[in-house]
């Protein structure tokens, strides 16, 4: 019980910024969000543009309890610079779930949303935790951009196996809350 009362007072106060992207593992964000609330931690979102055509950005901020981000280019939050202040006292940046699409553009120093340009601006630890189906998790240069954000320090959650939407079984679907939660744990040294 002791350990578990200090495990929490460890994540008081932890700020995540969580990079949402249009997976269809959309679906398990309000196990993650829960997860990584259970722990004490503050979520704060952000979504891709295409990631707001499969959930509501009103919906993401009753999981996480919080303004939920998406348009860079809002002049209501403009005064704020964004991508800039989100992260600045952030204690990790996790992209749950990563698209194909959004692991090319971490691994190739792309910054055209808000996702994008807040994870280059982030000096905390990140983390991806890329969500694909199997033949796209299989393509070599899906695999030349994971190796190339590993190289440069950022921690890839790996994917597990499962069966896709499709029907179709292989590695691709996002790894479960809990294997994410202990990622996060050890990137900020409390495991
Ligand atoms: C129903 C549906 C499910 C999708 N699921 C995935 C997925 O799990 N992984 C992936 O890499 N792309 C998936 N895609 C394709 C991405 O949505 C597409 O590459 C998009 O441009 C990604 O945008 P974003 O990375 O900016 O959010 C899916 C598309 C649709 C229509």
């Amino acid at each position: 019980m002791q350990w578990k009362v200090g495990l929490l007072l460890m994540w008081t106060n932890v700020r995540v910024v969580l990079g949402v992207s249009a997976s269809i593992a959309i679906d398990f964000l309000p196990d993650l969000i829960a997860a990584l609330r259970e722990q004490s931690a503050v979520v704060d979102a952000i979504l891709t543009p295409n990631a707001c055509k499969m959930v509501s950005p009103l919906y993401v901020s009753a999981l996480t309890g919080r303004r939920v981000y998406w348009d860079e280019m809002s002049a209501d939050a403009g005064w704020e610079v964004p991508h800039i202040n989100l992260v600045r006292d952030a204690a990790l940046f996790l992209a749950a779930p990563a698209t194909a699409n959004l692991v090319g553009k971490f691994a190739n120093g792309i910054a055209d949303d808000l996702v994008t340009t807040t994870f280059l601006a982030c000096r905390a630890p990140r983390l991806v935790c890329p969500a694909m189906h199997p033949h796209m998790w299989e393509d070599r240069f899906v695999q030349d951009n994971i190796a190339r954000l590993r190289q440069n320090g950022v921690i890839v959650v790996d994917p597990v196996l499962g069966r896709c939407a499709t029907g179709d079984v292989g590695i691709g679907a996002m790894a479960p809350p809990e294997n994410i939660v202990s990622a996060v744990a050890r990137a900020l040294g409390f495991e």
